[in-house]
């Protein structure tokens, strides 16, 4: 933990929408009176039909029910495109930047909502139904925002799945949400390289289940490349809104309508598809978009995140688009076609937010001082942080060599599950602790339990769990709304479980230590332990197989595999990069192992469960204070997995 606190400036304060008193008296209010608090934010929408209750929210483990504006009803393409159109229709909605620096676009409001009309009426086309679910595997390109918002204006529920996951993946969650349509492109372009993005789409529908479920796949055409062609399941997007008409009424929808699914990795079985509604994400997504960037009409806003992940549903697309806003899309990589491409890119459109990843920030700190070039930075006034914590050194290095020490760091807590921020100093009320997410946003209650479920007080280290709802949270868990209660309600009874240790300190401010189950986060990517053991078992050579997560300078945490190999097979150094490969075919590169150890035995109690917690020592190069080791079955495997380990500092 760092000691150093950065107070607020009191000028920032002044400009701010929010400074320490008014947040103070917002956030009493949000928690004694969450009723009267959301029924005047909910108004920063609009609504076709206003709602005449606000909360009604259950977290009993019988019935967990969560319910916001449960009667209004709204469009939340409507709000991100129609409503704007009298005020800002020319003025820049997205700005995208390309993976070749010469390639950018402007789109303002106007042309966004005749895209999206567009691409609405070509969805309807095609037999899109409201309540159906459509798949996006997209590049950061603009027609992924356009798909988003025609999905949700015509009452569709997409399901983005990151495009760097592979087919196997892809097809998983295509059958998982019974997806009648995907849209992709046919190649997308990152650091100079052509990837074949549609051909992964072809192989997830070799899979009989996912073919079973979508029979349209909608092309965007990215690159001009030959590519095989299924017809009459194939379409050319660019065929489809041609003949489209612009005129695409929003549908009125309910509150609690979904408006997408997003699949998410826990500790156990395949990842999740939590359902996010429409009414209370929207207003959480646009109310903390504006007051935890500080952002105010004519500002340049730019989340580096990717729209496969939540961040880029609700602060590249939801949030700031609510909230008329000019949101940067970036195609591209930090490192493309070289380092200081960031420092390029916020000089180019004189960026004023800049909001990414830790795991960014340390690659770019390994290239020393001067690695974002002569580039002006000056137009930069709030900087963000989300994905993992960030340790105060690239906290440090972020706020002297991006900020120029005049830029508040907003480091942002949060999850898939809760839908918008959660934890976070906000640059007008907060002094910033490097390392600390700080303090609760409106509404949001934390609190630390220890292992029996007791509330602990004070300053101290325990479980995070909210204890009252928020109106961005998932509603459940596609399909599996048990699941939804097992996984969120059911370890402590009556609060959401987050999954994340934290530390609190004498100024009440919370340090979010990292997972507290078989959940890693490399480069802020999450992704389930069991997951990748369940790939790696799926291969021939592999008998039994542990997967922990160990500290990594640049990702935050590796993945470090432990495998023992079936009879008849031999360790080698091919047999380390066929389970590479093996594990980048079955789920995707980010979780290619870092660190395989091939181990005669795993550690297991005499009733053969393996000690994680061993392994995981063994694989942090700390494996002096292993703790008691005499309930193991059989203890000399132990001193083996010492003498081999592969991370040795
Ligand atoms: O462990 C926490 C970590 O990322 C997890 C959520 O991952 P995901 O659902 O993929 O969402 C990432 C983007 C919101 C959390 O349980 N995490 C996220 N932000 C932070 C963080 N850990 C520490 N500090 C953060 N600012």
């Amino acid at each position: 933990m760092s000691e150093k606190v950065y107070p607020v400036r009191p000028e920032v304060a002044a400009a701010a929408h929010i400074d320490n008193a008014k947040y103070e008296a917002m956030y009493e209010q949000s928690v004694n009176d969450p009723d009267a608090f959301w029924g005047e934010q909910g108004k920063r929408i609009d609504w076709f039909k206003p709602y005449s209750t606000v909360k009604n929210t259950s977290f009993d483990p019988h019935n967990v029910d969560i319910r916001w504006f449960e009667d209004g009803t709204l469009n939340a393409a409507y709000n991100c495109l129609d409503r704007h159109l009298e005020t800002r229709g020319d003025q820049v909605a997205i700005i995208w930047e390309g993976d070749d620096p010469s390639d950018s676009e402007s789109i303002t409001y106007r042309d966004l909502h005749e895209r999206v009309s567009r691409f609405s009426n070509a969805l309807k086309a095609e037999g899109v139904e409201k309540g159906d679910v459509v798949t996006l595997y997209m590049p950061m390109i603009p027609e992924a925002a356009v798909a988003m918002l025609a999905c949700a204006r015509i009452g569709a529920v997409h399901s983005i799945v990151f495009g760097g996951f592979s087919p196997e993946a892809l097809a998983a969650r295509i059958e998982g949400a019974n997806s009648k349509v995907v849209v992709t492109s046919n190649f997308s372009l990152r650091g100079g390289k052509v990837v074949p993005l549609k051909a992964n789409v072809d192989k997830a529908l070799q899979n009989e289940n996912a073919a079973a479920s979508c029979k349209t796949v909608i092309v965007v055409n990215r690159v001009e490349q030959e590519l095989p062609w299924v017809e009459g399941r194939d379409k050319w997007y660019e065929d489809l809104v041609a003949k489209a008409s612009a005129d695409c009424p929003a549908e009125e929808m309910n509150a609690e309508d979904p408006l997408f699914i997003l699949y998410t990795s826990g500790s156990t079985g395949a990842p999740k598809g939590l359902k996010h509604t429409t009414g209370g994400y929207m207003v959480y997504a646009s109310m903390t978009h504006e007051y935890v960037f500080d952002y105010k009409d004519g500002d340049i806003y730019w989340c580096t995140a990717d729209v496969g992940w939540v961040t880029g549903h609700s602060y590249i697309v939801y949030g700031p688009l609510a909230n008329g806003a000019t949101t940067l899309m970036f195609e591209g990589v930090p490192s493309y076609p070289d380092n200081s491409r960031f420092g390029r890119v916020i000089e180019k459109h004189k960026v004023n937010q800049f909001y990414t990843a830790p795991t960014a920030i340390r690659a770019l700190m390994q290239q020393g001082e001067d690695v974002l070039g002569d580039s002006d930075l000056s137009t930069l006034r709030i900087l963000g942080s989300v994905g993992e914590p960030i340790n105060p050194e690239a906290w440090e290095w972020y706020n002297r060599i991006v900020g120029d020490e005049k830029c508040p760091i907003v480091d942002t807590w949060w999850q898939t599950e809760t839908g918008g921020i959660m934890i976070v100093p906000l640059p007008g009320a907060t002094a910033a602790k490097p390392g600390s997410a700080s303090r609760p946003f409106f509404g949001v209650q934390p609190a630390l339990l220890d292992a029996e479920g007791n509330t602990l007080e004070g300053a101290v280290d325990g479980n995070l769990v909210i204890t009252d709802s928020w109106p961005a949270q998932a509603r459940s868990i596609w399909g599996d709304h048990e699941r939804f209660v097992q996984t969120y309600f059911s370890t402590y009874k009556g609060v959401y479980t987050t999954g994340d240790g934290a530390r609190r300190d004498e100024d009440g401010y919370y340090w979010i230590t990292g997972r507290v189950d078989d959940v890693i986060n490399v480069s802020g990517h999450r992704m389930g332990t069991a997951e990748v053991e369940s790939a790696l078992v799926a291969h021939p050579a592999v008998a039994e197989a542990a997967v922990v997560g160990y500290p990594h300078d640049l990702k935050g945490q590796g993945i470090y595999v432990y495998v023992t190999l079936q009879s008849g097979y031999e360790q080698s150094d091919e047999l380390m990069k066929e389970l590479r490969l093996h594990v980048r075919s079955e789920i995707g590169p980010i979780a290619s192992p870092d660190l395989i150890q091939f181990a005669p035995g795993m550690p297991k109690t005499r009733s053969g469960k393996i000690m994680r917690r061993i392994l995981r020592k063994i694989a942090e190069d700390d494996f002096g204070a292993l703790g008691d080791t005499s309930t193991l079955a059989d203890p000399t495997v132990v001193d083996d997995l010492i003498e081999h380990r592969m991370n040795r500092k």
